[in-house]
């Protein structure tokens, strides 16, 4: 069984930032990365410093607002459009999900196309789609292919299964796979709370990505022997022997699966590092586009 080790991928991928970024800079070009916040969800305002930590570490230009729960949908866009015509701001990213009263689908379709490094913007979906690579494709799952590519795990002619149809994790992970050209290629089928016989159709995938949100879901039945695990899940559950009183663990039931696993993915220090290196890398590729 290989252990599949997101931490390590993560830093090679941040070594190679940490270079396109001198080289940006050599040419006066500074990548900036603008992240809003607005509430108090303690993991999204975990997220969203680690995101500002990892920017400075690569020598990127940040900036962070946090607002208050009540900010409102205005005020919010507004920002958003300063966000846009701030030439020092290469990515722009709203953290997801925002307080109920805000409509995250408009907040979203205010950012600029070119700026939106998270993907989520209707232009970005629709190239993804269309297998344009012009666009730019969610952090999460283009760090589940490159742990795939990096691990010398061949998509090409596999049978995956996508557990999960989110458009943050899901839905983009099943276009990428599908789409033409490395790291893709694959037969893919998106399996989802609602399927019937979920775990014989996640027992056909020679890869399963877990993408559902529920801990410890994929138990050993869902797992064929030699099959590849992305866990992308991360849930905090209560523990009374961890001394924080709860403690991170996946959508999937490593301690069950792994054993049956030709190759897999932990929680913590799976799929998690390598969403900032992604997001980073997005935000590096926009600096070059838009200089
Ligand atoms: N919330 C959970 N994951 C993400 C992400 O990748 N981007 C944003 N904006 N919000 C998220």
């Amino acid at each position: 069984m290989q252990l599949i080790d997101g931490k390590l991928i993560a830093q090679k991928i941040n070594q190679e930032s940490l270079a396109a970024v001198e080289v940006l800079k050599a040419r006066g070009v500074t990548p900036g990365l603008a992240v809003v916040l607005v509430g108090e969800d303690p993991a999204s305002r975990a997220y969203v410093r680690s995101k500002d930590k990892m920017c400075r570490e690569l020598g990127m230009h940040s900036v962070k607002f946090e607002m208050p729960a009540e900010t409102s949908q205005s005020d919010l866009i507004a920002l958003v459009h300063r966000l846009n015509a701030d030439p020092a701001v290469h990515g722009i990213l709203v953290q997801s999900p925002p307080p109920a009263h805000i409509d995250e689908r408009a907040v979203v379709e205010a950012i600029d196309p070119r700026k939106d490094v998270d993907g989520f913007h209707p232009v970005n979906v629709a190239k993804l789609a269309l297998g344009d690579p012009d666009g730019f494709v969610p952090c999460t799952p283009l760090g589940c292919q490159r742990l795939l590519l990096e691990s010398g795990i061949e998509t090409a002619g596999a049978n995956v299964v996508v557990l999960g149809r989110s458009m943050i994790v899901g839905k983009p992970m099943a276009l990428l796979l599908m789409n033409k050209g490395r790291g893709g290629d694959a037969t893919v089928t998106v399996a989802h709370s609602r399927t019937r016989n979920l775990a014989e159709v996640c027992r056909g995938a020679d890869i399963l990505v877990a993408a559902i949100g529920r801990p410890h879901f994929v138990t050993e039945s869902f797992v064929r022997e030699g099959a590849v695990v992305i866990d992308v899940g991360i849930n905090r559950i209560e523990d009374a022997t961890s001394p924080k009183g709860s403690r991170l663990v996946g959508d999937v039931d490593f301690e069950r699966v792994a054993p049956k696993c030709r190759a897999i993915t932990p929680v913590p220090g799976g799929v998690g590092p390598m969403t900032i290196a992604m997001l980073m890398a997005n935000t590096i590729t926009s600096a070059q586009r838009l200089g």
